[in-house]
């Protein structure tokens, strides 16, 4: 971790971060007003993060991501760019969904580039699976999205039919969506279209009811 980062992260966690507990969060407190929630998952180094909270004052967001020097690299933009409607959560994505997120409460949900543990025997280890996926489509008010964006094409063919088979969600779009523009496209990624790589988005929404 760089000494920017460990610093970020000693003195901005406790005024951005929010301790993991077992309780689910009051998010109107949280924010300090009512206003549609967007949850993202892995955020990295909160570069993406930190682009479209910025373009969105009107939303508020709640980044989940374990490694330390990217929670310290988000909190840094965080401040850099005195952006109001950020809170992170440095802690595993699922607990935090299961203990934290009361039901239907998100107008969206981001999961970015996840780990596509490429190996077959390490594919259990990938974030969505069909239990998780409803986890998530339970934490969606009714309309609210879930985007996932992937560049490796097998995890991409699986997570589209996991979210297919999840009956409280539903594809707007004919199989893959186009990139959202609210989506940046990250320099890793620029580079890798440039080689000829692909990225594939698929955004489902909770059904209505
Ligand atoms: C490949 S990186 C992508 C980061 C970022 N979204 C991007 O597009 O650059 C995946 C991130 O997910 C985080 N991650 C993986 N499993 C997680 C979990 N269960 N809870 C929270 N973060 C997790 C990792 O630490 C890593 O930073």
């Amino acid at each position: 971790m760089s000494p920017a980062q460990q610093r970020a992260l000693a003195a901005l966690l406790p005024r951005f971060g929010l301790p993991y507990a077992a309780a689910p969060l009051d998010l109107d407190r949280v924010f300090g007003r009512a206003a549609p929630r967007i949850l993202e998952i892995g955020c990295g180094m909160g570069e993406t993060t930190a682009q479209i909270a910025l373009a969105a004052p009107g939303l508020d967001f709640i980044g989940i991501e374990v490694h330390a020097p990217g929670v310290g690299s988000l909190l840094k933009r965080i401040e850099e760019l005195a952006l109001a409607n950020v809170r992170v959560i440095q802690h595993d994505a699922v607990a935090v969904v299961a203990d934290m997120i009361p039901p239907a409460s998100l107008a969206g949900i981001h999961v970015f580039f996840p780990d596509p543990w490429p190996k077959k025997r390490h594919h259990k280890r990938r974030l969505l699976q069909p239990a998780f996926v409803r986890e998530l489509a339970l934490r969606l008010a009714p309309g609210g999205y879930l985007h996932v964006a992937t560049d490796w094409e097998e995890y991409a063919q699986q997570i589209l039919a996991t979210l297919a088979a999840e009956p409280l969600l539903e594809n707007p779009a004919d199989g893959f969506a186009p990139r959202p523009a609210y989506r940046p496209l990250t320099k890793f990624e620029a580079r890798g279209l440039k080689l000829g790589h692909g990225v594939w988005d698929v955004v489902f929404r909770r059904r209505p009811g």
